[in-house]
């Protein structure tokens, strides 16, 4: 059995909300980060509003670290319609934004690919929209099912030896736990975790949104699932290592 995707070690962190008033906060701790981890993901709400001065102080507390950094957007960074010039800050401070596609960094001789996207809400099973009746309920079910399944294609597609599923919106319930129950559809979706579970070699799951959450999660088909929402891990960032998911050697 190889061992050595055990050997990475994965930081994450989300729904920071950056603006200028508490631009630093997490930039102390982020100095040794890469004597901690050999990545770091962020999982959306990287700002409060969505604007590019906001986007200018994430790029500041998060470029130019030791380690790559791998970004999605979350929903307030959608908020004032300027997500992709949000998108375009971040990139040219360094850091690698995913929505609905991947990419594959070496890691100590290990291929991480790490596919990413905001996700969306539906709820999870025995109590999820469907495509069903008024014209905006159909468009709100239909787009949370396409962003899953463009999702799931960027992550099946990824030429890798493990996988790495980034979410803003949450793929369980479980993680969900400490959130009023009447908002879960608008905290996840059931078909992000089916999107992950479809893929092989997939060894975690990370995402954010709910700040009032809990951190430990499994997809149906096994995949550790962790909330790394500022709100919920309470530090800079938590490290994890990777499960060890390859076949046998
Ligand atoms: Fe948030
Ligand atoms: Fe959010």
């Amino acid at each position: 059995m190889t061992v050595r995707e055990n050997r990475v070690r994965v930081a994450a962190v989300g729904d920071v909300h950056l603006d200028a008033d508490v631009l630093g906060r997490y930039r102390p701790a982020l100095e040794h980060v890469g004597e901690k981890a050999d990545v770091l993901l962020l999982a959306g709400d990287l700002t409060r509003h969505g604007t590019t001065d906001e986007a200018r102080c994430v790029a500041q507390e998060f470029g130019g670290l030791a380690v790559p950094v791998v970004a999605i957007l979350g929903n307030h960074d959608y908020h004032s319609d300027q997500e992709y010039e949000v998108a375009k800050v971040l990139e040219d401070a360094g850091l690698t934004v995913l929505e609905c596609t991947g990419t594959v960094v070496d890691l100590d001789g290990v291929r991480v690919g790490i596919a990413g996207t905001k996700g969306f809400g539906g709820g999870f099973a025995g109590a999820c929209a469907s495509e069903f009746g008024e014209p905006e309920m159909k468009a709100f079910t239909r787009h949370g099912r396409e962003v899953a399944e463009r999702f799931g294609h960027a992550l099946a597609q990824l030429d890798c030896d493990v996988r790495i599923a980034l979410t803003h919106y949450s793929p369980v319930p479980e993680t969900l736990l400490g959130e009023p129950l009447e908002i879960y559809p608008f905290l996840g979706s059931y078909q992000l975790a089916q999107a992950i579970d479809a893929a092989p070699t997939v060894g975690l799951a990370v995402h954010g949104h709910a700040h009032a959450g809990s951190e430990r999660g499994t997809t149906p088909g096994g995949v550790p699932v962790r909330n790394v929402a500022h709100p919920v891990i309470k530090q800079a960032y938590n490290v994890y290592q990777l499960s060890s998911v390859l076949a046998p050697v």
